[in-house]
C-alpha cells in the first residue's frame, strides 16, 4: 500500500469515528450538500456569506488586539501606539480590524440593498429580515462601543454625544446615562464598561442572532431574483434548484478571493480611507477638558448621528433616529406589491428605491463634514425622503402597473 492509500484509509477512518459520535454527516447533508438554491442566484447574493466572513475576521483580530490592548484611560491611547509602530505586525492586526469593521457596514449595506431590490422581506421570509434588521442594530451598537476603544479626541466626543443622549428620557433618562457611563461623564469606568460588551457581550448576541437569521432562512428558503417560488416550480427538463455543494460554495470562494484582493488593498495601502476609516482628530489623545471644534462621527453611524445635529429638539431628535430604523421593522408589513423583484415592478418603486438609496448614501457623507446651515436643510430634506419611502409605500407598491411574473426560471 503506497504512502498516499496510507493517508486515506486513516482519515476515512478519523471521520468515521467522529461520524458514530458526533452528526457531522447529517450536518453536512443538511447544510451542503442536500441543501438546495435556486439556480439564478447572482453577484447579488454574495455579500450575506462575505458577511460571514468578515465577521470572523473581525472577532480574530479582536482577539489578537485584546491581547495588547489596556481598558484605562492612562493606558488605552499608548497601547495602540505600541501596537501600531513596536508589537511585530501589529498595525496589520489594528488595520485589519479597523478598515474590517468599515467593510463590515459596505457588505451588510449592500446585503441590505440586495433584499430591498428583489423583495426579499416580503412573504414568507419576514422572520429572516427581521432577525437581519436586528442585527443591523447590535452591528450599529458593537461599533459604537468599540469606537471608545482608542481613546482618542473623536472617540472620547462622540461617545460623550451619543451617552448624552439617553438624558432626555422623560423620567429614567438621567439614571440611565449614570448606569451606562458609570460617572457623570465619560471616563475610565465608561471606558471599561464599553470594553466589556465590545469583547464579550456584544459579539455572543451577534453570534447568536447570525445563527437564527440562517436557521430562519433555511426554513423558507432563499428568494431569488426572479421572486418567484422555486418550490412551486415544477421540475420539468431544466432543474430549478442546485445544492449548495459544490455548485455555489465554488463560485462564492471566487467571491471570496475578488473581496479579499479589494480589502488587501485597502488595507495596505488607504487603511485609513483619507479619514473616512479612522479620523485624523482620533490620533490625538482624549481631553475631556478640551471639545473639538468639529466632532466627525464616522461614516456608518453617521446617518443616525447627523439627526441630532440637524433637530434642535433633542427628544424629538432621539424619536427620529428610533424611527429611522423602527421603519425597517415594519417594512415586510408596508409593501402591498404582488410582485418580489424590482425586475418586475412598476416604475414608482424603481423611482422610490432610488431616491431611498441617494438618501440614505448623503446622509451617511454629509454627516461626516462640517455641517452648514444649508447642508443642514438638505439633511432634514434626505430624512423627510428617508420616511417618505417607507410611509407611502402601501400607496405606491399597491396602485402601480408591474410587469408580468414568468412562470417559470427553467429555460433561462
Ligand atoms: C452579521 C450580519 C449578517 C450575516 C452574517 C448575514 C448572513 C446571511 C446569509 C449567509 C444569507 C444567505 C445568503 C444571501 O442571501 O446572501 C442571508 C440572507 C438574508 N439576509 Fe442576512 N446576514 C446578516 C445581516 C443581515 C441584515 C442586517 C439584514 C437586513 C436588515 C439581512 C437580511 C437578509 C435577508 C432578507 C436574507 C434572505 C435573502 C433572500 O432569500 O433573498 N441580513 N444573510
Amino acid at each position: 500500500m503506497s504512502s498516499a492509500d496510507k493517508n486515506i484509509t486513516s482519515t476515512h477512518k478519523i471521520v468515521q469515528w467522529l461520524s458514530e459520535r458526533f452528526p457531522i454527516n447529517e450536518y453536512i447533508r443538511q447544510h451542503f450538500t442536500h441543501y438546495y438554491l435556486p439556480k439564478n442566484l447572482n453577484f447579488w447574493y454574495f455579500f450575506g456569506s462575505l458577511s460571514l466572513f468578515i465577521f470572523f475576521l473581525q472577532v480574530l483580530t479582536g482577539i489578537w488586539l485584546t491581547l495588547f490592548y489596556i481598558p484605562t484611560p492612562e493606558g488605552a491611547f499608548n497601547s495602540i501606539e505600541i501596537m501600531m509602530r513596536d508589537i511585530p505586525y501589529g498595525w496589520l492586526f489594528r488595520y485589519l480590524h479597523s478598515t474590517g469593521a468599515s467593510a463590515f457596514f459596505i457588505l451588510i449595506y449592500i446585503h441590505i440593498f440586495r433584499s430591498f431590490l428583489y423583495g426579499s422581506y416580503k412573504k414568507p421570509r419576514e422572520l429572516v429580515w427581521l432577525l437581519g434588521v436586528c442585527l443591523y442594530i447590535i452591528l450599529l451598537l458593537e461599533a459604537f462601543l468599540g469606537y471608545l476603544l482608542p481613546w482618542g479626541q473623536a472617540s472620547y466626543w462622540a461617545s460623550q454625544i451619543g451617552t448624552s443622549l439617553f438624558d432626555s428620557i422623560p423620567k429614567f433618562g438621567p439614571m440611565l446615562t449614570l448606569l451606562i457611563r458609570g460617572n457623570n461623564i465619560v471616563s475610565g469606568e465608561t471606558l471599561h464598561r464599553f470594553f466589556t460588551f465590545h469583547v464579550i457581550a456584544i459579539p455572543s448576541i451577534l453570534v447568536f442572532l447570525t445563527r437564527l437569521h440562517l436557521t430562519a432562512l433555511h426554513k423558507v428558503g432563499c428568494n431569488n431574483p426572479d421572486g418567484i417560488s422555486v418550490l412551486a416550480q415544477p421540475h420539468n427538463k431544466m432543474p430549478v434548484k442546485v445544492p449548495f455543494y459544490p455548485y455555489y460554495t465554488i463560485k462564492e470562494l471566487h467571491a471570496l478571493l475578488i473581496f479579499l484582493l479589494i480589502f488587501s488593498i485597502i488595507v495596505f495601502f488607504v487603511p485609513e480611507m483619507h479619514g473616512y476609516f479612522l479620523e485624523a482628530n482620533n490620533f490625538v489623545p482624549a481631553d475631556p477638558l478640551l471639545t473639538p471644534s468639529h466632532i466627525e462621527p464616522v461614516w456608518y453611524l453617521a446617518a443616525f448621528y447627523g439627526v441630532l445635529c440637524v433637530i434642535p429638539n433633542k427628544p424629538l431628535g432621539i424619536l427620529i433616529m428610533v424611527g429611522l430604523l423602527g421603519m425597517l421593522f415594519i417594512l415586510p408589513w408596508l409593501d402591498r406589491s404582488p410582485v418580489r423583484s424590482i425586475r418586475y415592478r412598476g416604475y414608482y418603486s424603481r423611482f422610490a428605491l432610488a431616491a431611498f438609496i441617494l438618501s440614505f448614501s448623503l446622509l451617511s457623507y454629509i454627516n461626516t463634514t462640517l455641517l452648514t446651515p444649508y447642508k443642514i436643510f438638505l439633511v432634514q430634506i434626505l430624512l423627510l425622503n428617508y420616511f417618505l419611502f417607507f410611509l407611502l409605500m402601501p400607496f405606491y407598491t399597491k396602485y402601480e402597473k408591474n410587469k408580468p411574473l414568468p412562470k417559470s426560471i427553467c429555460g433561462k
